[in-house]
């Protein structure tokens, strides 16, 4: 089912948005960016925030089609979290230093505070909330619960998501290799151990993820 969003952060974030945007235009030479994209870049310091002409996109998130025009400068995790009410996604550092944010686009572990939602037009998103199925969790979600791997929770969508990516991509061979692969995802409560027994377990195991 196609669904119509509508989206527009609070002026404070769209500053800091507009400074991001800059930075990353300058230094990943996005010459490529969409024409409302950069124009939003390149706008006066001084003018009107939150006047950029929207964009519209369309992609799937979690299985669901959707179809959303959005302020261009609005991250991915933004529009997860604001527009789509999926609040699984955690907002940690908001710099791309903590993991907390992780998600899959098109299978890939993605940091989406440092990723625009409008460079994600025709994508597939996976956030925490369409790992399970229906009432039944994800095994590493299971397995998270068994070895503890968590105390607060609030690093854990984003342990949980990198953690399956890991098992995936084949990193999950020994102990070292994940804390090597998990490396970017923090927890201030201190639980990689068991993170980490989590992981092992249901790549030992030959579990389905
Ligand atoms: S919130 Fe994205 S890396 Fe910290
Ligand atoms: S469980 Fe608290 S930050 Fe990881």
């Amino acid at each position: 089912m196609d669904i119509d969003h509508d989206a527009t952060p609070p002026d404070a974030e769209n500053e800091a948005r507009r400074f991001f945007l800059k930075q990353s235009m300058f230094i990943a030479g996005l010459s490529m960016a969409p024409a409302d994209l950069l124009q939003a870049a390149l706008a006066p310091e001084d003018g009107p925030v939150g006047n950029a002409a929207k964009v519209k996109i369309s992609l799937t998130v979690n299985g669901k089609r959707r179809r959303i025009s959005i302020d261009p400068r609005m991250t991915l995790l933004g529009l997860l979290r604001e527009n789509l009410g999926l609040t699984g996604t955690k907002k940690g550092c908001d710099f791309g230093q903590c993991g907390a944010c992780t998600v899959h686009v098109d299978g890939r572990r993605t940091l989406s505070c440092l990723t625009f939602a409008a460079m994600q037009h025709g994508s597939k998103i996976t956030t925490i909330e369409g790992l399970s199925s229906g009432d039944n969790l994800h095994p590493l979600q299971e397995a998270f619960i068994k070895h503890d791997g968590f105390q607060c929770g609030y690093c854990t969508p984003g342990q949980v998501m990198s953690g399956v990516a890991c098992i995936r991509e084949g990193c999950a061979g020994s102990a070292e290799e994940v804390r090597e692969y998990m490396s970017g995802n923090l927890c201030r409560c201190g639980a990689y151990p068991n993170i980490v027994d989590a992981i092992l377990e249901v790549k030992m195991e030959g579990l389905k993820v």
